[in-house]
């Protein structure tokens, strides 16, 4: 049986793209399997994989093991580790939404940290202590200093229980990694993935309104929205809009191959968390005004009072990315805005039809 990649989450957003670049590679040695509950990825009525994971193998001409369960059914992780020789993990599966974590906190904290605790008793239960987790920037708390290195501190001043789960799971897996020296835990830390697949197959396909900027830009260029709302335009910033570190899907995907290239290193051991962005921040305003260069739309846009819980500015300093896994960003914004218009205008719907 070859090795293979678990990949939780692997039919969401992140997930389905690094499957994709995990199967695009010439090197490539592993067979992908995937565990996904669909809560938020979309599979049609007569099939048996999910749209996304569908069109991978289309593109790729692989075969995905897929399993919809989700990561808390101790018994059905456990039959996928029976029947696959699982060699390490990535784990993207999570709820991510964060006014909806504001709402549904428990739910929230159950499906994120047990899910994520009992994805690591069943590793361990099979002698699996290879993990890659899908951390965010929003460890970080609002920003004691600019850019964000992985010093800073994590847990302060967080504004969500989404963000909380994020910040308590990599003290779990800290926790964890100091108790056994076997584990090897890479927290990938994401600043604002953006973008699609260059091919325009797969994207992001949020249900219901977007939250997120670029998603809600697109689907305002698609014609599904009327108009974005700008929250706040009074922030200390060059133009008054919020700053974010967009990183393109692909560019996230890349470094997700590279963290499971540094397993290799038997140097490598323990808990290590790694920022994932470009290091340079772009406002709302000039995010708009690349959409609009990239696809040739107009974005009708307002400029209203901020968004309760956002920070003005936000950036990665990325060279422990650079030093550790040799990866750096290499898409443009122009890109992360070109490949989200050719995924929503091909697929004005998403997945569906
Ligand atoms: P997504 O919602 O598109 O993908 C998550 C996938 O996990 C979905 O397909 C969903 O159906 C599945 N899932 C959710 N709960 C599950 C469970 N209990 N069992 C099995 N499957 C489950 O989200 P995404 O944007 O691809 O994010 C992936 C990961 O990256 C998440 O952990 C998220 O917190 C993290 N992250 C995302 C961003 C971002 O802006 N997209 C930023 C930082 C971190
Ligand atoms: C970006 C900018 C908004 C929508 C979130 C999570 C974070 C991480 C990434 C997971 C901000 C502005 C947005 C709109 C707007 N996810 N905006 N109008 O808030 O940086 O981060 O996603 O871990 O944890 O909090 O991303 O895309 O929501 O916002 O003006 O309709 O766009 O105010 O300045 P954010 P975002």
């Amino acid at each position: 049986m070859p090795p293979s990649i678990l990949v939780t989450g692997g039919a969401g957003y992140v997930g389905s793209h690094t499957v994709a670049t995990l199967l695009e590679r010439d090197d490539n040695r592993y067979d992908i399997v995937v565990v996904d509950n669909l809560s938020n990825s979309y599979r049609s009525e007569n099939e048996k994989k999910p749209e996304a994971l569908r069109r991978i193998e289309d593109m790729t001409g692989s075969t995905i093991h897929f399993y919809a369960n989700d990561i808390r059914d101790r018994a059905a992780l456990n039959r996928i580790f029976e029947n696959h020789e699982i060699e390490c993990v990535i784990h993207f599966a999570a709820l991510k939404a964060v006014g909806e974590s504001v709402e549904k906190p428990l739910e929230y904290y159950q499906a994120n940290i047990t899910g994520t605790c009992t994805l690591l008793e069943v590793m361990r239960e099979h002698g699996v202590t290879q993990l890659v987790y899908s951390s965010s920037c929003t460890v970080y708390g609002e920003p004691q200093k600019l850019p964000l290195d992985e010093g800073h501190p994590t847990g302060q001043g967080i504004s969500s229980p989404y963000g909380r789960t994020k910040y308590f799971c990599e003290e779990i897996m800290k926790d964890l990694c100091a108790s056994d020296q076997n584990w090897k835990v890479i927290s990938l830390r994401y600043f604002n993935p953006v973008g699609a697949h260059g091919s325009g197959r797969i994207g992001e396909d949020p249900y219901g309104i977007p939250n997120n900027l670029m998603p809600f830009i697109s689907q305002v260029a698609v014609g599904r929205l009327s108009e974005l709302l700008v929250f706040g335009g009074d922030y200390p910033t060059a133009d008054g809009s919020g700053v974010r570190d967009y990183i393109h899907v692909q560019d996230l995907a890349d470094g997700h191959v590279r963290a499971i290239q540094l397993f290799q290193d038997p140097r490598f051991v323990g808990f290590q968390p790694i920022n994932l962005g470009t290091g340079t921040g772009y406002s709302v305003l000039q995010m708009v005004a690349a959409f609009e260069a990239a696809s040739g739309c107009k974005i009708p846009h307002r400029v209203v009072g901020r968004r309760a819980g956002d920070i003005a500015t936000n950036y990665a300093d990325v060279s422990l990315a650079r030093q550790l896994l040799g990866w750096g960003a290499s898409r443009t914004v122009i890109d992360m805005c070109r490949d989200t218009w050719k995924w929503q205008s091909e697929n004005p719907n998403g997945y569906k039809n």
